[in-house]
């Protein structure tokens, strides 16, 4: 049976300068679901984290993780169960070495010297940056400082792992890395695991649910359902993966397919599929609609236009 990890009832919150950053939000997350948040800049994603990492407290019971009410937490039992990567790692590490920042979450929890020690040796492995014990954070570069902070999270081995736009400027080895780790930490540890983001190119990598979020959640459901809803992705300011929209350019052009692919490894599926089945080849062709359907599907990815 699967447990609920995240339930979030009616949460409301406005900023004290009076900002209104969250309504009505509603969404339960079983354990061992990966999960993409997604919403333009400023739609409240990283407000919605701040109240899973306490640092926005609500007391209502209104966050839910594992059956218990977030703001009933002591720290210690919050910082296990959930994990809170954050946007910008300088808001994250801000001890005198990486050691230090790594090993500052397992100190919390009260863990023995060497409990500590295996967590900090582990966890930077986990994201290879062993040999950076004694390097001061904010001497490292953007990329390194990203892993630095997913390792002071790691330590913690959480049960929720969420991470705010973690692939934001990585280099594509870091990014493919990256993706690979959180996947492997879901697959292998059962760990749930949640992530805002932009990249739409990596979202369904990341996530077999996606959640659009614009203040109120405005959509739930499977990345496909998503992206294909054109009006929904503009009204939010939001984009398709590329791979979907040459696919969907394609279909103009008479490609057929059950579902349109999100990513390169999806495509080559779905082209081997086509090709090995009854077809032997893709065939393309112009028929008398190919350009008006075009003229639609451009506009619908135009974001430059109302
Ligand atoms: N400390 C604050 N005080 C007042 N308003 C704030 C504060 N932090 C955020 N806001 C406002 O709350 C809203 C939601 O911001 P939030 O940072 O949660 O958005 P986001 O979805 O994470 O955006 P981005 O994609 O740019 O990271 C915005 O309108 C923002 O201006
Ligand atoms: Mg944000």
């Amino acid at each position: 049976m699967t447990k609920e990890a995240v339930s979030i009832r009616d949460l409301n919150y406005s900023y004290p300068d009076g900002t209104v950053a969250l309504e009505d939000i509603n969404i339960t997350i079983e354990e061992g679901e990966r999960i993409a948040i997604i919403g333009q800049n400023g739609a409240g994603k990283t407000t919605l984290f701040l109240h899973l990492n306490g640092t926005i407290k609500s007391c209502d019971n209104n966050v839910v993780i594992f059956g218990k009410d977030i703001g009933q937490m002591k720290s210690k039992e919050r910082i296990e169960k959930v994990g809170v990567v954050f946007q910008d790692p300088d808001d994250q590490l801000f001890m005198p070495t990486i050691f230090d920042d790594v090993a500052f979450g397992p100190i919390n929890m009260g863990l023995d010297e060497d409990e500590v020690e295996r967590r900090v040796r582990s966890a930077l492995a986990t994201v290879g940056l062993t040999g950076f014990e004694d390097r001061v954070p904010h001497h490292l570069s953007y990329g390194q400082k990203k892993r630095a902070a997913l390792a002071a999270v790691l330590s913690m081995e959480p049960r929720i792992l969420v991470l705010d736009e973690p692939t934001a400027n990585l280099d594509p080895m870091n990014r493919a890395s990256l993706i690979e780790l959180i996947n492997d930490l879901n697959r292998d540890k059962g760990i749930t695991t949640i992530v805002a983001m932009h990249d739409v190119n990596a979202v369904s990598q990341l996530a077999d649910r996606i959640y659009v979020l614009n203040k109120r959640m405005v959509a739930e459901g499977p990345p496909t359902e998503i992206f294909m809803d054109f009006d929904l992705l503009r009204e939010n300011n939001l984009d398709a993966p590329d791979v979907f929209k040459l696919f969907s350019v394609l279909s103009c052009f008479g490609f057929n397919c059950e579902s349109l692919p999100l990513s390169i490894n999806e495509a080559v599926e779905v082209l081997t599929k086509t090709i090995e089945g009854d077809e032997k080849h893709v065939h393309l062709h112009i028929h008398e609609h190919t350009h008006e359907d075009l003229e639609v599907l451009m506009h619908r990815y135009d974001h430059h236009h109302g």
